[in-house]
């Protein structure tokens, strides 16, 4: 699967981005790096540096990493404080909106 986490290069969401690589999946980070950090995630790891609040306001360099990162998106884990908010934005994918 191809999953998407937000907050990814935070402290709990590297540990699940490692757990997610390890179990074979293709993983998207979204992280403005405000509190995370780059060196927490292994190479693997496809990081978008995008704050979702930007993309809420159509930041043009947020809704471009975020349209990046959610095509083709099977499963998103949230663990970006901002998460509630950005899912009030059109999260889109090829199937439809994110959910
Ligand atoms: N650490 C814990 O023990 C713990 C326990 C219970 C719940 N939580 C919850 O889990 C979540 C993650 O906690 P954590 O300890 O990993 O925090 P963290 O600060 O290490 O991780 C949050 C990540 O989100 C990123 N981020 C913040 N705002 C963003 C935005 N607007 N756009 C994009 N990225 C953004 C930060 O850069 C950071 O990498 C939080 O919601 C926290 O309340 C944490």
């Amino acid at each position: 699967m191809r999953v998407l986490v937000t907050g990814g290069a935070g402290f709990v969401g590297s540990h699940v981005v490692d757990r997610l690589l390890g179990a074979g999946h293709a993983v998207d980070v979204i992280d403005n790096l405000a509190t995370g950090r780059r060196d927490r995630l292994p190479a693997a790891a496809r990081l978008h540096v995008c704050d979702l609040r930007d993309a809420r306001l159509d930041g043009l360099q947020g809704i471009e990493a975020l349209s990046g990162a959610t095509i083709g998106i099977d499963q998103l884990f949230g663990l970006a404080p901002a998460l509630a908010a950005a899912l009030g934005l059109k999260i889109a994918t090829e199937e439809g909106p994110l959910s």
